[in-house]
């Protein structure tokens, strides 16, 4: 059976790894591997790390590319590689424009696909902007849905889709935190061990402009009313946060701006830090599982499990409620303790092993 696995993003390769790593194992299947590379150097640092080479590579990102633009070239290329490789099946992965297009795609070739990370839903299609859309549009065309959790499958349930269709699978996202923290790390950032550190990253396309900016002047009163705190931020590269976060944080003494981490070192700086404030979606899966309490800097999120268990909570992106709620995990100990739990609902560091044993009974 020739299996296509297709990548774009970093968070979609680090969650694709342990199912290629582990198809690779599997001598009925033909794995082969696609990247569009919506993402470069943050796609090409995660293949590296898993010691992955992508069969094809559309090296479509160009520098602050528009949705539309990206969209568009993505499907015409995408429609080349289809007819040329014929795969029996296409594994997409979370809910960026590269799922959603190849999605499309694949519909217009009748090739069926499956989707990891299928069910996650805020059920409004504005927010998060464009990935609710993207994988509502995606869910729609899939053959195996592979949940990460009881929850997703439900949402998928609600939107008529049939339970034989729904795996729930845990996150892949684990399995890769597992395979990774195991390992010897190191983020050679200059942080002094000493001191607590505020581990920061945020990217969301509706955060964008003033809800940015409100988030960068709360990060920035925290870090002049806390001296005895350091903070360091892997700014991602998109234009539109690179820049304004400059603009705000550079050259306060307790605040380091960095590129973004290859995935290893910021695994590193995870399990250093005593709190994290993000709008990732990654990695509000993967602190609850490293005992790191999370402040989501979003109004709603899709991965409402561990909100529910109590060790990440929704602050948005209001400049007194960031501060605010930043402040009061600093100062309180026993608030901090009540969200230092970890647990993670999101996996046991097996749901690549379960995806390929779906894939395995429905081809045999
Ligand atoms: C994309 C996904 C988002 C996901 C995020 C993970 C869409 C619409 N958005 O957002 O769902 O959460 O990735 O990080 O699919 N850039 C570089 N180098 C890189 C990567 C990006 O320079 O290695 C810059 C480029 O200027 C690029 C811009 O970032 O044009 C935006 O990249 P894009 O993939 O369109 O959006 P993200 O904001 O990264
Ligand atoms: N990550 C990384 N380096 C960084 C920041 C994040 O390797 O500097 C990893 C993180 O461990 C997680 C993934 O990137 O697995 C999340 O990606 P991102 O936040 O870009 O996207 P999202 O998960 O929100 O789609």
């Amino acid at each position: 059976m020739k299996i296509l696995c297709v990548i774009g993003t970093r968070p979609e390769a680090i969650k694709m790894a342990p199912i290629i790593m582990a198809l690779k194992k599997e001598p009925w299947a033909n794995v082969r591997v696609l990247a569009t590379a919506q993402h470069r150097h943050m796609l090409d640092q995660v293949n590296q790390f898993f010691d992955i080479h992508p069969d094809i590579d559309l090296n479509i990102m160009r520098p602050n590319q528009t949705l539309t633009a990206l969209t568009a070239r993505l499907l015409f290329e995408l429609d080349n590689v289809l007819h040329t490789e014929k795969p029996d099946v296409v594994l997409i992965q979370g809910d960026t424009t590269t799922v959603m297009t190849v999605a499309l795609a694949c519909f217009y070739h009748h090739i069926p696909i499956g989707h990891v990370e299928a069910g996650l839903r805020t059920w409004d299609i504005q927010s998060p902007f464009p990935e609710e859309a993207n994988r509502v549009i995606a869910g729609k065309l899939t053959r195996w849905h592979f949940a990460p959790t009881e929850s997703s499958r439900q949402n998928l349930l609600k939107e008529g889709i049939a339970n034989s269709q729904i795996f729930v699978t845990g996150n892949t996202v684990i399995d890769a935190l597992l395979i990774t923290a195991s390992q010897d790390l190191e983020h050679n950032i200059s942080v002094d061990p000493t001191k607590k550190l505020v581990l920061v990253t945020s990217h969301r396309r509706e955060n964008f402009g003033e809800p940015f900016r409100n988030i960068c002047r709360a990060l920035r009163t925290l870090a002049e009313r806390n001296p005895h705190i350091q903070f360091l931020y892997p700014v991602h590269p998109n234009p539109n946060i690179k820049e304004i976060a400059y603009q705000f944080l550079d050259k306060l003494p307790n605040f380091t701006l960095c590129e973004p981490l290859d995935y290893a070192p910021f695994i590193a700086a995870m399990k250093q830090a005593y709190l994290i404030l993000t709008d990732s979606g990654g990695v509000q899966e993967e602190a609850p599982a490293l005992g790191k309490p999370v402040l989501v800097l979003r109004e709603e999120t899709e991965r409402p499990e561990a909100v529910e268990m109590g060790v990440v909570k929704l602050v948005g992106s209001s400049y007194e409620q960031i501060v605010k709620e930043t402040q009061h995990l600093l100062d309180d100990e026993i608030a901090y303790q009540a969200m230092a739990k970890g647990v993670s609902p999101y996996g046991d560091g097996k749901s690549a092993e379960r995806i390929v044993a779906v894939l395995k009974q429905s081809f045999s």
